[in-house]
């Protein structure tokens, strides 16, 4: 299957419309391989065929597919591992004290894939539960595509994907076997809640969570929806939460709105209002 350039060229239009992701030329080859099945389970026989029905608009639910299928959900179970112990090392001690009054957290993988942050998170908690005993946990995965969405809910990996990053410990445990790989239990799945969520549009629950992860999210988005996505960020965070990005990314020279944490290499926090306007005079 060859991807001309007009077509390349719709294709990754109708990518970034939809969620912001560019899919820059030296990235255009994910394509075909994105696609292939796709046009498979479908019986489309080719990509200029696809974008035809597309232009003609004869099947809106396609497009959704034709985005969903090009997004990049890599993730796996305490990726980059490191975060995570400064979360549970360095964090999460502070929020502990700092909400002993209300004793409750609110957490937020924003573009969560399909669901393994989210777990890695609940599973920091559960396996410390004299800490956290009478806490009330909140983690809120999201992302945009419904699809992932749906695989995050459902909590269910197969062999291979629950093996990346668990400890054979860990994935018995937290995982019970099932028909088609391996399920989260229900003690863990009740920690965490999924939604469908566009980090372009409006975030859930403004002002509120405690910390935010946005991980190998923002990477290919341009300059100013980058902007509006940490505006946005800011926005449904608390002033004394934390933001973690992934490992290759940072807010400085990106945004006002966040400052690094100068304790927590790789931590971010939020910038008030009134501080950004002293900072900026
Ligand atoms: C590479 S995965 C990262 C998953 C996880 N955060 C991690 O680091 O392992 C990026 C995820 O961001 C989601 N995403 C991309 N653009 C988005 C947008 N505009 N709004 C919400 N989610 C988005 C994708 O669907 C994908 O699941």
């Amino acid at each position: 299957m060859q991807v001309s350039d007009s077509s390349s060229r719709i294709l990754a239009g109708l990518l970034e419309a939809r969620t912001g992701q560019q899919l820059t030329m030296s990235r255009r080859w994910r394509i075909e391989t994105a696609l292939a099945a796709l046009l498979r389970q479908r019986g489309i026989p080719s990509l200029d065929e696809l974008i035809t029905i597309l232009v003609m608009g004869r099947e809106p639910s396609l497009a959704t597919e034709v985005v969903e299928a090009l997004l990049n959900n890599e993730t796996y179970f305490f990726r980059d591992r490191s975060p995570f112990d400064l979360l549970s090392k360095a964090v999460l001690p502070k929020l502990a004290q700092l909400r002993q009054g209300q004793k409750r957290l609110r957490i937020w993988s924003a573009g969560c894939s399909t669901g393994q942050e989210a777990y890695s998170l609940a599973m920091l908690f559960a396996e410390d539960p004299l800490k956290w005993a009478g806490w009330t946990i909140d983690i809120i995965g999201s992302d945009v595509s419904e699809s992932a969405v749906r695989r995050a809910r459902d909590g269910t990996y197969t062999q291979f994907e629950v093996q990346r990053g668990l400890g054979i410990t860990q994935m018995i445990r937290w995982f019970e076997e099932c028909e088609g790989g391996w399920r989260a239990i229900e003690p863990l799945r009740r920690l965490v809640r999924f939604q469908v969520q566009n980090l372009l549009e409006p975030p859930p629950h403004p002002g509120q969570f405690d910390i935010v992860l946005c991980r190998n999210v923002l990477l290919y988005l341009n300059a100013e929806r980058r902007g509006l996505v940490f505006d946005r960020i800011a926005g449904a965070m608390s002033p004394d939460g934390w933001l973690m990005l992934g490992a290759g990314e940072t807010v400085i020279g990106q945004t006002k709105r966040f400052e690094a944490d100068p304790q927590s290499r790789g931590l971010y926090r939020p910038v008030g209002e009134g501080e950004g306007i002293r900072l900026r005079a």
